[in-house]
C-alpha cells in the first residue's frame, strides 16, 4: 500500500539548558493513503510535538520523515515549506484565522503562498467561494471572524487548509473549543475529506472524537505506547442518532451537511455506510502493517 507519511524512529529533544526535554524518544509510524488517525494520550506525552513534526513546522532532532516518497529530513527550509503548502492542510483548536480578514480572505490565504507568488484569478477566487460553500458558508463570506461561532470559524479554517487540495490534513484538538453537537459539524466535514482518499491525522482528548477514526495511535511519555483499530466507527448518522438534539436537525447548515451524506452503503469501502448504530468496519486495510 502506498504510504502518505512514514515516521522512524523520530526523536524530538528540547534543550533547556540544564535539562533536555525528550518529547518524543524513537516513534516509528506508517500512514498509508486514506489512513484516518486520532493520536491520543495524557497532556505532555509528544502529540502536538509529533503532529508539528508531521506538518514540517518543526524539525526532529532525529530520525527520518518520508512524506509522499520523499525524504523530508534532507530538504532544506524553502523546498520544506514548498512540500508543506501542496501536500498538508493544517487545521488548529484555535481556527487561526486572521481577525481583520473577512471569511473568503481567510479562505484565499494559502493561494498567495504558492511558488512564484501569482495573483489570484477568477478562477481561483470561484474556488474560494465554492469552498466556502462547501463547508455552509456561502451566506457569510464576507463576514469576519468575531462575526460567527465557533463551529463556522472552524469550518472557515477547514476551507481554507482544502485550498491547496492537500493529501493530508492534519488537526490538532480541532473540536477542543466546540460543543458536541458543532463538533459532529465538523468531524462530518473531515469524514467527507476522508471518503475521498485525504490522509487525515488528528490529536484529541475526547475519546467521542477518536471513534470517528479508523484507528487511535496512544502515546506515552514520548513513545507509541498502543494502537487501537476502531472496529466499529462513529459515522454522521450514528452521532447524530446518539446526540438526539432536534435543534441540531432544524439547523440549515446541518440538514446540507446531511443531506450531502451517501444515504446507502457503496462498493468504495471508504464511503459512509448508512448505518445508524455505527460502521462495522470488516476490511483490514487501515492496520498497521
Ligand atoms: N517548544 C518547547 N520547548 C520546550 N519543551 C517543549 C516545547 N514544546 C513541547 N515541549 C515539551 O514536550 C513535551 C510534549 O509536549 P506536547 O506539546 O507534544 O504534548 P501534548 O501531548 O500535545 O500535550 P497536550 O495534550 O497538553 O497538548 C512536554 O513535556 C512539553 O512541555
Ligand atoms: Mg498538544
Amino acid at each position: 500500500m502506498k504510504m502518505a507519511a512514514q515516521v522512524i524512529d523520530l526523536q524530538k529533544h528540547y534543550d533547556l539548558g540544564p535539562v533536555v526535554v525528550k518529547a518524543l524518544r524513537g516513534v516509528s509510524l506508517d500512514f498509508p493513503e486514506g489512513d484516518f488517525v486520532a493520536i491520543m494520550g495524557s497532556s505532555g506525552s509528544g502529540k502536538s510535538t509529533l503532529l508539528n513534526l508531521l506538518g514540517g513546522l518543526d524539525r526532529p532532532t532525529s530520525g527520518k520523515y518520508i512524506l509522499g516518497g520523499e525524504d523530508v529530513s534532507q530538504m532544506d527550509d524553502t523546498q520544506l515549506s514548498t512540500v508543506r503548502n501542496q501536500k498538508i492542510g493544517f487545521i488548529f483548536q484555535s481556527y487561526n484565522l486572521i481577525s481583520q480578514y473577512t471569511v473568503l480572505e481567510n479562505i484565499e490565504l494559502p493561494l498567495h503562498y504558492r511558488p512564484g507568488h501569482p495573483k489570484l484569478s477568477p478562477v481561483d477566487r470561484e474556488k474560494c467561494e465554492r469552498m466556502a460553500q462547501r463547508v455552509g458558508l456561502g451566506q457569510r463570506m464576507d463576514h469576519r471572524p468575531f462575526q460567527l461561532s465557533g463551529g463556522q470559524q472552524q469550518r472557515v479554517a477547514i476551507a481554507r487548509a482544502m485550498m491547496n487540495d492537500p493529501e493530508i490534513i492534519l488537526a490538532d484538538e480541532a473540536t477542543g473549543n466546540l460543543d458536541s453537537v458543532t463538533s459532529i459539524e465538523i468531524m462530518t466535514l473531515l469524514r467527507n475529506l476522508n471518503d475521498e482518499g485525504r490522509t487525515i491525522i488528528m490529536v484529541t482528548h475526547e475519546p467521542d472524537i477518536a471513534m470517528w477514526a479508523k484507528r487511535q495511535l496512544v502515546m506515552r511519555d514520548g513513545v507509541l505506547f498502543k494502537e487501537i483499530v476502531n472496529e466499529v466507527r462513529t459515522t454522521p448518522q450514528s452521532a447524530l442518532a446518539a446526540q438526539e438534539d432536534k435543534a441540531f436537525v432544524d439547523d440549515e447548515v446541518a440538514k446540507a451537511t446531511l443531506a450531502a451524506l451517501p444515504k446507502t452503503a457503496s462498493a468504495d469501502p471508504g464511503v459512509v455506510s448508512g448505518a445508524v448504530s455505527g460502521e462495522k468496519k470488516s476490511d483490514n486495510s487501515s492496520k498497521k502493517k
